[in-house]
């Protein structure tokens, strides 16, 4: 049942089931480290009894950051406001993993010009991205070193657990993809090259937390993009993770240029998707026939028998939410012990194509502001309103980082 507890690998027993799925906060305070709101909002969180909790992408780079508004752990100063966060999101026993993430060519121009990445491919959207810089050898190798030291710094300043971010078109992802990655080194080519790093960080992150502390893997099935990373490849990359220690394989799918992850709310779902409302359950099938990692299941769960259905038929073992621990916050004790049935969700709409992406993801950055001030979710957020949103409160963020010198 989803509020059965689960012992990892590692050992560690995670109370229940349910996984709030990491969802960007962007509140940090000018210094890259969390803010009083990012604190109140993790004791809320800790609050819906969520057996593991996720947090946004947490940089090891903040110069390679999603936003201005993340916090990074490159560095082990001022760890007292860390202390406080992991203090709040641990307040009722439940597991607390730091999301780790370098962002590469999905930076924005207002953080860096120039961002670096596998290769050369920049990202096309709303001119909000600068040409990447192909990394060299020898910063790759520091890219795997400061994956290591902010998993320490998860660690030792209370975290019970990190997730690596391989995921949604980030570095990781860029190294996966063949559209991303035209290497022609040993990082290149071969699906056994591209997923070189991600493997190698996992090596080195295990070294440095040791044997009993969780690590957890972020995959995307694929990233729905015609000659990118895809179904087969992510299966031959997990493949390669079984030996390699990890806790929690999470899997979701798709990238800044095709948002797969909302597919919630696109008409043109498929209808087996429709009627097994997780969608990417019919690859997760096909990892559990020859996989023995632990799973968890990333997006469009809102039912409760249909969550302990997938639990108890044995095709997952995690149920993971994010837009449920947003809008729905309220209900999610309820949920856990199945009186609530139902997780409604809310659709966000502007009526124009080119609008919809940033209107969806500005709606739940203003939701989540909201509930990190103590308050309660506003439903009927303008939609255009939402859409320039985050392109504003970005250029902001990173102009008051600069002012400070932390960027
Ligand atoms: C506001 C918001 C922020 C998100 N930020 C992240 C993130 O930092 N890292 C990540 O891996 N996924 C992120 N996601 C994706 C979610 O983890 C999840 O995969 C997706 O929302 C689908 O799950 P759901 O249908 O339960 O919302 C975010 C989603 C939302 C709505």
């Amino acid at each position: 049942m989803i509020n059965s507890p689960f012992t990892l690998p590692c050992g560690v027993i995670v109370p229940n089931r349910l996984v709030k799925a990491a969802t960007t906060e962007r509140l940090s305070d000018p210094y890259f480290k969390p803010g009083k709101e990012l604190i109140h909002l993790y004791e809320r969180w800790s609050d819906t009894g969520a057996g593991l909790i996720i947090t946004g992408n947490v940089m090891v780079d903040r110069t390679h950051c999603e936003s201005a508004g993340n916090v990074a752990l490159d560095d082990a100063t001022n760890t007292a406001d860390l202390k406080k966060w992991t203090a709040a999101g641990t307040k009722n026993g439940n597991q607390l993993w730091t999301q780790l993430s370098h962002s590469g060519r999905q930076t924005s121009k207002f953080v860096k010009k120039r961002p670096k990445s596998a290769s050369d491919v920049q990202l096309k959207k709303m001119g909000l991205f600068g040409k990447p810089v192909p990394l060299t050898e020898e910063e790759i190798l520091e890219v795997i070193s400061n994956f290591r030291i902010a998993a320490k710094n998860s660690k030792d300043t209370g975290f019970t657990g990190v997730q690596i971010h391989a995921a949604h078109g980030y570095l990781l992802s860029q190294f996966l993809s063949p559209i991303t990655n035209k290497r022609e080194d040993q990082w290149g080519g071969s699906i056994q090259n591209r997923s070189r790093l991600l493997r190698e960080i996992i090596v080195a992150v295990r070294q440095e937390v040791g044997d009993d502390f969780p690590i957890s893997v972020k995959l995307n099935s694929a990233d729905f993009q015609r000659g990118g990373f895809d179904e087969k490849d992510s299966l031959e990359v997990i493949k390669m993770l079984e030996d390699l220690g990890v806790d929690l394989l999470e899997i979701s799918g798709g990238t800044y240029e095709k948002l797969a992850f909302f597919l919630l709310n696109e008409e043109n779902a498929k209808e087996s998707t429709k009627k097994r409302e997780a969608y990417f359950l019919e690859f997760a099938q096909k990892v559990r026939e020859f996989s023995k990692l632990p799973l968890s299941l990333t997006g469009g769960f809102r039912t409760y028998d249909f969550a302990n259905e997938c639990i108890q038929n044995g095709e997952i073992d995690f149920i993971g939410m994010a837009r449920p621990f947003i809008t729905n916050i309220n209900e999610i004790k309820g949920f856990l012990n199945g009186e609530v049935k139902e997780l409604s969700n809310l659709i966000v709409r502007t009526g124009f194509k080119m609008f919809e992406d940033s209107a969806e993801g500005g709606f739940y950055a203003r939701q989540l502001i909201r509930l990190a001030e103590g308050k309660e979710i506003h439903p009927n957020l303008s939609p255009m309103l939402c859409s320039t949103f985050l392109v504003t409160s970005e250029f902001k963020k990173a102009k008051a980082k600069k002012r400070v010198g932390s960027l």
